[in-house]
């Protein structure tokens, strides 16, 4: 298990107010899945998140992330999980502006302390990567949106992360770009990445071997109900059921033989 969320409830306290939004989050990734998170806006997708990439934590709950416990560390040593463990690529690519596009992928290894000669090689090698070696010099605001966004992926990809984290990667983008950007994270997964993948579109969602779905904060898996609070439910009505159909039979039966057989000390 690559990704183990149990039991996480956030809110959030402005002022006297108390906002819930996560209620009872559990969520288990396999190495090599690729999730999507579908919910409408406003369902604490970005706030789960934000939680999912060691940039926040919860009021309680637990997070295993590559066999780390991830809230038990300081700020510090989170931090140090997320450089290890996680690419990130946001609706909005969050490039900088006056920096080209070989610097912006090659910041993660500047704050990874990677060399410069090989933080320039290895930013230029994930830019072809994406299919943008002739782009290293331009600034995002000479690449179209499809382009920033690809830039973002070979940002996200060049410390090698198991898993890469996209909220509405697709959010700004037009069909052809988003399409575009699909294959890429197909791809990607295809090599042995885990992708989890925050989105509010159906058609994007499709490209995810499992989705879950987010609502007012409670997640629930599609096609089955594997969220652990609905599972245990489910699991107690049919035990109860089990333990009702057992007593009528017996009582059924005592009816039946209850002349013919000699009395009992009643078991229950
Ligand atoms: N920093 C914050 N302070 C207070 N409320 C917040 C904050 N961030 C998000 N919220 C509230 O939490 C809820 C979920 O937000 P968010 O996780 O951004 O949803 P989504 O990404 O699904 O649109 C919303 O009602 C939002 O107003
Ligand atoms: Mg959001």
């Amino acid at each position: 298990m690559i990704l183990k969320l149990d039991h996480i409830n956030k809110a959030y306290h402005t002022g006297k107010l108390d906002v819930p939004v996560l209620h009872d989050v559990c969520l288990h990734v396999e190495k090599g899945e690729y999730v999507a998170i579908m919910g409408p806006s406003g369902s604490g997708k970005s706030t789960l998140m934000n939680i999912i990439g060691c940039l926040d934590r919860p009021d309680s709950g637990t997070y295993e992330l590559n066999g780390e416990d991830v809230f038990s560390r300081d700020d510090r040593s989170m931090a140090n999980i997320r450089l290890r463990n996680l690419g990130f690529v946001f609706q909005n690519f969050q490039l900088l502006n006056r920096q080209s596009a070989l610097e912006n992928v090659a910041l993660p290894l500047v704050y990874a302390k990677v060399p410069k000669k090989e933080r320039r090689e290895r930013a230029r090698a994930a830019l072809e990567r994406v299919g943008l070696g002739d782009r290293v010099t331009f600034l995002p605001g000479q690449l179209s949106g499809g382009q920033k966004q690809r830039v973002a992926i070979a940002r996200a990809m060049v410390n090698r992360p198991s898993i890469l984290l996209a909220d509405e990667p697709t959010g700004a983008l037009d069909s052809h770009s988003s399409l575009q950007i699909m294959e890429l994270f197909q791809q990607l997964n295809e090599e042995g990445v885990t992708v989890l993948m925050i989105t509010h579109s159906p058609d994007i969602a499709a490209y995810a071997g499992r989705v879950c779905d987010i609502f007012d904060g409670v997640i629930s898996e599609r096609n089955g109900t594997v969220n652990a609070a609905q599972e245990a439910e489910r699991k107690a009505e049919q035990e109860a059921e089990e333990a009702l159909a057992k007593m009528r039979k017996r009582s059924a039966d005592m009816l039946r033989h209850g002349s013919e057989e000699k009395e009992e000390p009643d078991e229950s």
